[in-house]
């Protein structure tokens, strides 16, 4: 995979969900002006599919594997990036869904579709697909372990649970959703268990990434490390991406 992108940068930001990764990852596609990924989204997009056609009950646990995997086959994941805000929306099959894959529903029930190998399977090669001839940031779960095991910069997000749900449900509050701080401390620490313990691609730092602890810093400061050690890392052996 390198040899046909020395003058790409590929960097992997992984680790706990609400660390503000997404936030992190879009600072630095928009510092080198390159493409941002949020893998999650894609998670997201095909669980909001497995509950939209019934393939997936949340109350049993149950899921049709053999309806989702045909159902994959065909299903068309792509983001769309306003010009003028850069902000991203995931289409799926065409529609807009950016809004419904951020609803509790989906958060509940994500972490259980994407325990599936054939759905990791399937979103993995989208991902690759993305960082053809192209410099990129993505993050999530696997990036540095197995989407891209040789991206030139791998960083691994965490923060104490109390914050990272602090976070959460302000940014929850902020949206009109009527929640109770406990339901989404439960939700986070749930979902790092499932995705920590999960038998395919679990969560965990890669030997080579570089640990961001954000409880304590601002935006500004997470940035600054980061693009510090892309310098360190990256930059010195190409002048631009
Ligand atoms: O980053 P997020 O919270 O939007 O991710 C949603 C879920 O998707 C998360 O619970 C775990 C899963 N996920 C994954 O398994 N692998 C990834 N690369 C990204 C997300």
């Amino acid at each position: 995979m390198k040899k046909n992108r020395q003058d790409t940068l590929i960097v992997a930001v992984d680790g706990y969900s609400s660390t503000g990764k997404s936030t992190l990852a879009r600072d630095i596609a928009r510092h080198y002006g390159i493409k941002y990924i949020d893998s999650g989204a894609m998670y997201r997009a095909v669980t909001l599919y497995a509950l939209r056609h019934g393939l997936y009950d949340p109350e049993t646990e149950r899921l049709d594997e053999g309806g989702l995997k045909q159902a994959l086959e065909k299903m068309d994941i792509d983001f769309f990036v306003d010009q003028s805000s850069r902000d991203q929306s995931l289409v799926l099959n065409g529609e807009n869904v950016e809004r419904e894959i951020r609803q509790m529903e989906v958060s509940r029930s994500v972490s259980m579709i994407s325990r599936y190998g054939f759905v990791r399977t399937k979103l993995v090669e989208k991902q690759r697909a993305f960082a053809l001839s192209n410099s990129l940031v993505m993050d999530g779960r696997d990036i540095g372990t197995v989407v891209f095991p040789d991206a030139d910069v791998k960083i691994f997000m965490t923060a104490s649970v109390e914050v990272r749900a602090r976070r959460r449900y302000d940014e929850l509050l902020e949206k009109g959703y009527a929640i109770s701080f406990e339901e989404v401390k439960s939700n986070v620490e749930e979902r790092d268990h499932i995705d920590e313990t999960r038998k395919e691609s679990p969560l965990r730092k890669a030997d080579d990434a570089v640990v961001i602890d954000n409880s304590h810093l601002s935006r500004e400061e997470q940035l600054e490390r980061t693009l510090a050690t892309i310098e360190n890392k990256w930059g010195r052996a190409h002048e631009q991406p």
